[in-house]
């Protein structure tokens, strides 16, 4: 075991920063487009059912490892047993994966803000103006570099602590912001419809593909099954709730995504005079709806810059660290030194982003199947690779070192409310959930079944 780990000071303290890690782009960006594509309601009701049960007790498992090991996840499977730590190098690499198309997210944002900040925040809400900015080869990438570069930066520097205080403020003015603008847009003519289809479940609406989408969606917001939480629960204090820290870090990540699909969705239907066609446009959904918003509203200009620096600092805090992640196994697994682990790192990332930012537009006609290059990425983590990791995380707890290890490490500080659920969502329910919607989804999309 490792020594001397520092830990967090105390249960605000773990809870906000491991919250800092889980809010961002997921949050803000990805939840709404996927809900809207995905039906709405349908989507949101079985987000919420995963977050409760199977994402409950999936970060409790992550965190639970973590403190009783006091390692990070490449070293934290194989401690508990030796022919495990596979598992850890699965979830390691999500994170390699992600870290390059979030930070050409990060680009667009960091974009916008800057267009807001100089004051042409009209121009943005012209029809066609993201399109026209994500296709072109220069200016994305750019804006890539210039936010990965700016990531890097902060990671070498070592002044994380310092964003990160910055991102705690923050965070409460982006949900008071949140709920301005979604109430603003409730007001909008058209948008009650949106809102309806956001909020009530229309089971004409399921699939097997709304499901895996939401539980790609759940890892991906919570980042979990790639080893991040174990990380987190490594520093943290035997003395804080376990249980408890959980279930605010799910309330303040859902309630954040929650509130973003508030604003976004009904946009899409003011704007779109209720063409459904409109929710189906993908990862741009954001950037085209909000800019239309803000030129409507009185003073939107500055609403506007706010809302994009807000967002800019919950996307900094979240590829911090998932930067910090790579370049520290880097460091252990191929004893770099940081500064040599942080260049490796920027490499690959510049490697895989510059791809995925041109396949909006000069690599357009390259399809993966079917798919651009960073929805591709993005698919491969998020549908594919972290659910397996999920489900060897399951098995593994349920059945290799037992569920007990893990209440027993809750336990510490006192009874384990959740721990019925726990024990059954590990052992039976999580596992064969997802070999059943993995395969389903999977039939689904190559048409062999239809729901
Ligand atoms: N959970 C983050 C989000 O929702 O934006 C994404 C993420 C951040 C994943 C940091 C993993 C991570 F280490």
């Amino acid at each position: 075991m490792e020594q001397n780990r520092s830990s967090f000071t105390g249960k605000i303290g773990f809870v906000l920063a491991a919250a800092g890690s889980a809010v961002g782009l997921g949050n803000i960006w990805r939840f709404p487009y996927l809900a809207a594509q995905y039906g709405g309601g349908i989507f949101l009701l079985t987000y919420i059912v995963l977050a409760v049960t199977f994402g409950f007790a999936l970060m409790v498992a992550e965190i639970a490892i973590g403190r009783k090991t006091g390692l990070s996840a490449i070293s934290a499977f194989g401690e508990l047993s030796s022919k495990y730590s596979f598992i850890g190098y699965l979830g390691a690499i999500v994170p390699m994966i992600i870290l390059p198309y979030y930070c050409v997210i990060g680009g667009w944002v960091t974009k916008y803000m800057t267009v807001f900040m100089s004051g042409f925040g009209k121009s943005a809400a012209s029809d066609g103006a993201f399109a026209g900015f994500i296709s072109q080869v220069n200016e994305p990438i750019l804006w890539f570099s210039i936010y990965l570069g700016l990531t890097a930066l902060i990671v070498l520097l070592g002044v994380e602590k310092g964003i990160e205080k910055v991102s705690k403020i923050m965070m409460p003015i982006l949900i008071i912001l949140s709920i301005f603008i979604a109430v603003f847009v409730a007001f909008m003519p058209g948008a009650i419809e949106g809102i309806k289809y956001y909020i009530l479940p229309d089971f004409k609406n399921f699939s097997f593909t709304t499901v895996l989408a939401a539980m790609g969606q759940l890892f991906y917001s919570m980042s979990l099954a790639m080893g991040i939480m174990i990380t987190y629960g490594s520093y943290m204090k035997k003395s804080v709730s376990l249980e408890s820290s959980v279930k605010q870090i799910e309330f303040f990540d859902t309630g954040i995504a929650f509130l973003a699909g508030l604003m976004i969705i009904p946009s899409v239907f003011v704007f779109s005079g209720g063409d459904k066609a409109a929710l189906g446009k993908g990862p741009g959904l954001m950037f085209e709806t909000l800019p239309k918003v803000f030129a409507n509203m009185y003073g939107g200009e500055i609403i506007g810059l706010l809302f994009f620096v807000l967002v800019f600092f919950a996307a900094l805090t979240s590829s911090i660290s998932l930067m910090e992640t790579v370049v520290s196994i880097f460091q252990d697994k191929f004893k770099l030194s940081r500064v040599k682990s942080c260049i490796v790192v920027l490499l690959i990332s510049v490697a895989l982003g510059v791809p995925s930012s041109l396949g909006n537009g000069a690599l357009a006609w390259f399809k993966i199947i079917g798919m651009d290059i960073l929805s591709f990425f993005d698919f491969i983590s998020n549908s594919v690779i972290m659910p397996i990791v999920a489900f060897l995380t399951c098995i593994f707890v349920g059945y290799v070192i037992k569920p007990k290890t893990l209440v027993d490490e809750v336990e510490i500080t006192g009874k384990f409310k959740g721990k019925k659920l726990f024990n059954v969502m590990i052992k039976y329910i999580a596992p064969i959930f997802i070999v059943c919607i993995l395969i389903f989804s999977l039939l689904e999309a190559f048409g062999v079944i239809k729901v």
